[in-house]
């Protein structure tokens, strides 16, 4: 037993050395950005979750939101910006809700060279899509997770006319009139601040640029928005309440998205299958009821 001892003591002080490191890296991760700190540790989450588990059944190796149905398309198809053949099923539908929320934007400006930015990115097959549909453009992928970020770069390292990097919505890190194009999907209810994120937005946008928006709210809030965005002294040419074709999209991938949900480990799934709007989760039975619906908005900042 005794010459066990200077093992054992060694073995504790190493783990107890590593939480130590552990806590002080936490603590200041947090003290640096103490606002947007736990949302950044549950997108890292997700994502070391999607990488690990690779469910692409769930539609959420690509791209994270609840996708669209293009059958309730009323105007447009917007066919003659594709979706790569070889995407898989529930990815499709992720697409398919960039293709509606972006193309106003490109119909105007393809083949100029457009800059564009996508203000939280995710697992970035968003942005590389728009990049891929937006010939001859300049695209970039900012998000808050660091761990999506990483995920992006690796993934994507051979398309030059895409980057990525880790930011706040909320505090841009790029120079004022510096984009086209600002691309924004399902990802400002996670922010802080609705004033200081379109403020941010007109920002960074050229005279003339435009805003492509879409969100989850409930429809008080949207009116809000709309008297926001005028208030700053942008117009919006488009806007749209998506909600049947984002509940058709969840409705259609039910059973894809239920069955991969069951290959997670017990304590995340109800979790999981709030973000990914399972069917009988919150999120989707609050569409159902009407206490949440889904926008888009097309948005343009005057010359
Ligand atoms: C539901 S996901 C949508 C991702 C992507 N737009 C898509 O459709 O695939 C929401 C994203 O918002 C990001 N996010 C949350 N708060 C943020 C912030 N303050 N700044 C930048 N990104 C943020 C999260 O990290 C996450 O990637």
């Amino acid at each position: 037993m005794l010459e066990e001892w200077p093992t054992l003591n060694c073995g504790i002080a190493v783990i107890t050395q590593g939480m130590i490191t552990l806590a002080r890296k936490v603590v200041r991760s947090y003290n640096a950005r103490p606002e947007t700190f736990w949302v950044e540790q549950q997108y890292n989450c997700l994502h070391t979750i999607l990488t690990y588990y690779e469910l692409t059944n769930l539609g959420f190796d690509n791209a994270m939101n609840l996708g669209y149905d293009e059958k309730y398309n009323v105007d447009k198809e917007y066919t003659q910006f594709q979706i790569p053949q070889d995407t898989d099923f529930g990815s499709r539908f992720c697409l398919q809700l960039y293709r509606r929320v972006v193309a106003p934007a490109l119909e105007r400006k393809v083949g100029e060279g457009a800059t564009i930015l996508e203000i939280s990115c995710g697992r970035g097959g968003g942005t590389a899509f728009v990049a891929e549909i937006a010939t001859g453009s300049t695209v970039v992928g900012m998000d808050l997770s660091t761990t999506g970020i990483a995920h992006c770069k690796e993934k994507y390292k051979s398309r030059t006319e895409l980057t990525f990097q880790q930011g706040n919505a909320l505090a841009l890190d790029f120079e004022d009139e510096s984009f086209d194009i600002v691309l924004n999907v399902e990802s400002s209810h996670c922010y802080a601040d609705h004033v200081v994120f379109f403020s941010e937005v007109k920002r960074v946008l050229v005279r003339g640029g435009c805003f492509c928006y879409c969100d989850i709210m409930p429809p008080t809030s949207f009116e809000q928005l709309k008297a926001l965005v005028h208030h700053l002294g942008m117009q919006v040419n488009i806007e749209e309440d998506i909600t049947d074709a984002v509940l058709s999209a969840l409705a259609t991938q039910g059973k894809r998205r239920k069955e991969a949900i069951a290959q997670l480990p017990m304590v995340v799934r109800a979790n999981i299958a709030n973000v990914i709007g399972a069917e009988g989760s919150t999120t989707f039975n609050n569409f159902k009821e009407g206490k949440w619906h889904y926008y888009r908005l097309f948005v343009h900042k005057p010359i």
